[in-house]
């Protein structure tokens, strides 16, 4: 029997096989950040298809946290509902499911969040993307967005989720504080590795609090910011993946880039320039084809381009299991990662997206290699605020 169909335990949830669905911005929910019928049928479907636990999509944990539109919304305590029902229906189908729980930081724009100027652990640079100049938040905002992880936790609890993953990658709040690219505060909360790692260690210490022991809490950790200047390093990684270790982490998913300043990294692959522009305003266009432009045949896939990283993450979190996630396609090549120790479950995000049954099809001896190109039209999707799905045969017009 393959390796990737033998159990095993994140906290307290026995996960069937080694597969992951990573986390993945659906852009299905309401206007209002509540679940829909659509999102429903996503993991539904996804939970039939055998895959060991799925991640959601990145939900916004307070109201200044939100990144796009059609976002999930674990802010209030009337998402509960719906959410519930989301779990119920995994659970149906056989699967297990984790919330993956954010707050944007400088990652959004005024008009995302009611007005208010994008909030950040230092007022660093004006964004490539967005072209906002964060707010560099007062401790009375860092504490507030602390509890708010912690209430966002529990509601995750009620709704009967099977755990959380703190989502500390990617450019968010979580990784902006951790970073010594973003975060350059003299305070408490920055200066040195330790005082930057205080906010996730104090949001990871918050929800520990208020879930029943065992409730598995993840983090999703990028080894690699690839930010213009020095961000988070593998060796870095390493470091703060010993800590979370220590804290009692659960799990730790290694990741990289998807800054602002390093968009294609986490997804490497094609760069759909044409896609990727569709949804900019008239002026911003011409811009926009420019940089991304130059990105094009840059970002060739690399299979298991974190790979490398992992390996040095590994070995300083001793049993707490990793997973691995970013071009991982070949079944033979995610056999010999497990073999080899060097990380716990085989995690894909885009695969997935293409075939939801992929892992059914792996067990049943059909395939070595996923069928997903990484034409990176479903990441387009995001900007564009469609849904996601595999727009691999054309984008809608
Ligand atoms: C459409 C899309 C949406 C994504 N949304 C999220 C997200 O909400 N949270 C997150 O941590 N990563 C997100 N990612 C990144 C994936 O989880 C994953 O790290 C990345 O796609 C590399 O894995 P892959 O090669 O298996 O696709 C997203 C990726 C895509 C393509």
């Amino acid at each position: 029997m393959s390796a990737l169909f033998s159990p095993m335990k994140i906290g307290n949830v026995e996960v069937p096989n080694r597969f992951v669905n990573s986390a993945t911005h659906e852009c299905m929910a309401k206007e209002t950040g509540e679940v829909s019928d659509e999102l429903v049928k996503r993991y539904e479907r996804l939970s039939k298809g055998g895959v060991g636990l799925i991640i959601t999509g990145l939900m916004f944990v307070h109201p200044t946290g939100r990144g796009y539109k059609y976002q999930t919304g674990i802010h209030s305590d009337s998402m509960i509902q719906g959410l519930k029902r989301l779990v119920d229906s995994v659970h149906q189908a056989g699967g297990r499911i984790a919330f993956q729980l954010a707050h944007g930081g400088r990652q959004t724009t005024k008009d995302m969040i009611g007005g208010q100027t994008p909030l950040a652990p230092s007022s660093r640079g004006r964004d490539p993307m967005n072209f906002v100049k964060p707010k560099e938040m007062t401790e009375e905002e860092i504490l507030e967005i602390i509890k708010a992880f912690g209430a966002a936790a529990k509601r995750a609890v009620k709704a009967g989720a099977d755990g959380i993953q703190l989502h500390g990658a990617h450019g968010y709040l979580i990784n902006e504080f951790i970073s010594p690219f973003f975060n350059i505060r003299t305070d408490s909360w920055g200066g040195s590795d330790e005082k930057r790692f205080r906010f996730l260690k104090e949001i990871y210490q918050e929800a520990r609090k208020v879930v029943p022991d065992s409730f598995p809490i993840l983090v999703k950790l990028n080894t690699n910011d690839y930010t213009p200047k020095e961000g988070i390093t593998p060796s870095l990684a390493a470091t703060y993946s010993g800590w979370m270790a220590e804290l009692g982490v659960d799990a730790v998913e290694v990741s990289c880039g998807a800054t602002n300043y390093s968009y294609m990294n986490m997804c490497r692959g094609n760069v759909p320039t044409a896609e990727l522009v569709k949804g900019l305003s008239w002026w911003e266009k011409p811009i926009g084809r420019l940089m991304i432009g130059k990105l094009e045949g840059k970002y060739d896939l690399e299979e298991g381009y974190n790979l490398e990283a992992a390996k040095k993450v590994k070995p300083v979190i001793g049993d707490i299991p990793l997973l691995l996630v970013g071009g991982m396609r070949t079944v033979s090549h995610m056999e010999e990662v497990l073999e080899n120790n060097f990380a716990d479950f085989i995690s894909m995000s885009r695969p997935f997206i293409r075939e939801p049954f992929l892992v059914n099809k792996i067990k049943d001896n059909k395939m070595d290699k996923v069928s997903c190109v990484s034409c990176n039209r479903c990441l387009a999707a995001v900007p564009n605020e469609l849904p996601v799905y595999c727009y691999n045969k054309g984008f809608p017009k």
